[in-house]
């Protein structure tokens, strides 16, 4: 790694999916209430891309907007990156069809990266290497989740929860001290099986039965979950802070992601920083998986409430289970 590069994020964007599903929409579809989901979950409404869109296409536009805010254009891209579990297709990669509809060259590698609701930080850390080793000089990273196909609309534990969006930022080789700080990342594979879509892949492919058993539905043992997510998340928090030489006052914002209102009610309480200072948009948008950090990134940005030089510490953890953190000087 070179001292002297630092990787600064210059712009950011987002795709907010057409349609709306409210909790009252889902009392009529499953046995739930619209109490019992703001309660447990904090979520009111979530986004649903219409018939015809696909992953990709959300992407493209939150690229789209980011390059626009960066003041580049798509040939100034070397690489991009997206964090996906819910691509077009499983081969290729969305991240080619992206640079397909963006129009970025030949010369711009396309790939995914997989780690569930964490895959944003996890493609942010890849492209920091990238940019800090001297090999990459602009790079998009995008976090984009079509959710909705995957679910199972007559499960209440997940149909109330997730829904459909992209982000995206553009990150550029600079020499300020501004830029990511660190990103530290973590998986715990004794929980594979607590968030999963079983179905589609070399071990179920896709045959009648795993139709008729729900196998290419997403699967979670919310319990489980959410018993290791607080502890996890904090810690991930913590080691940010603490490998910065920082303290927990200087965190100006927190972009975290938003699976449950609880669990970032008890993450705040944990590492002593308070609730308004998390940009939180999960009662809009449900858990949009990896595109929930970059959506209300960009939200915080584009409505003023990161200024240059804030300290923004960025927290995410899902299916594997991944997690991880990162710290940035705008
Ligand atoms: N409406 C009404 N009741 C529901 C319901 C719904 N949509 N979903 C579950 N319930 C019921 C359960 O069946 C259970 O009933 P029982 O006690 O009769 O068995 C009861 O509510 C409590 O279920 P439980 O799973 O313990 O609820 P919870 O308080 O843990 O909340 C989650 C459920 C999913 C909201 C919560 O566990 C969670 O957020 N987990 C983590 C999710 C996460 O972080 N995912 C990974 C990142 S993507």
């Amino acid at each position: 790694m070179s001292a002297d590069i630092s990787t600064r994020i210059i712009g950011t964007g987002k795709y907010k999916a057409d349609g709306v599903l409210t909790n009252f929409d889902l009392e009529k579809m499953v046995d739930t209430s619209d109490q019992w989901i703001t309660e447990r979950t904090g979520i009111s409404e979530r986004r649903v891309a219409s018939k015809g869109i696909a992953t990709s296409d959300m992407a493209a536009e939150a690229v789209r907007s980011a390059l626009n805010m960066a003041g580049k254009t798509a040939n100034d891209l070397d690489m991009i990156i997206c964090g996906t579990v819910t691509g077009d297709m499983p081969l290729p990669a969305t991240a080619a069809l992206i640079q397909q509809k963006i129009g970025a060259s030949n010369m711009c590698a396309s790939f995914d990266v997989s780690a569930a609701c964490a895959g944003f930080i996890y493609g942010l850390s890849v492209a920091d290497a990238f940019i800090k080793t001297g090999k990459a000089k602009n790079i998009a990273v995008i976090g984009a989740e079509m959710l909705t196909r995957f679910m199972d609309f007559e499960d209440r534990n997940t149909c109330v929860l997730f829904g459909d969006g992209a982000g995206a930022v553009i990150v550029t080789a600079d020499n300020s001290s501004r830029g990511i700080l660190s990103t530290h990342l973590f998986t715990d594979s004794s929980l594979t099986g607590a968030l999963q879509i079983p179905g589609g892949g070399s071990l179920y492919p896709a045959s009648e039965k795993t139709i008729s058993s729900k196998r290419h539905y997403i699967k979670m043992e919310g319990r489980e979950v959410f018993k290791v997510a607080v502890k996890y998340l904090a810690d991930a928090a913590e080691v940010a802070i603490r490998s910065n030489g920082v303290t927990v006052d200087d965190i100006d914002v927190v972009a975290a992601h938003q699976a449950n209102m609880r669990i970032l009610s008890a993450v705040s309480k944990r590492v002593n920083i308070p609730i308004e200072k998390f940009a939180l948009n999960l009662r809009y948008y449900g858990n949009t998986s990896s595109a929930s950090i970059p959506i209300s990134l960009d939200e915080a940005v584009r409505g003023g409430k990161v200024s240059d030089n804030n300290l923004v510490l960025m927290i995410a953890l899902g299916g594997g289970i991944s997690w991880g953190s990162a710290l940035i000087k705008w």
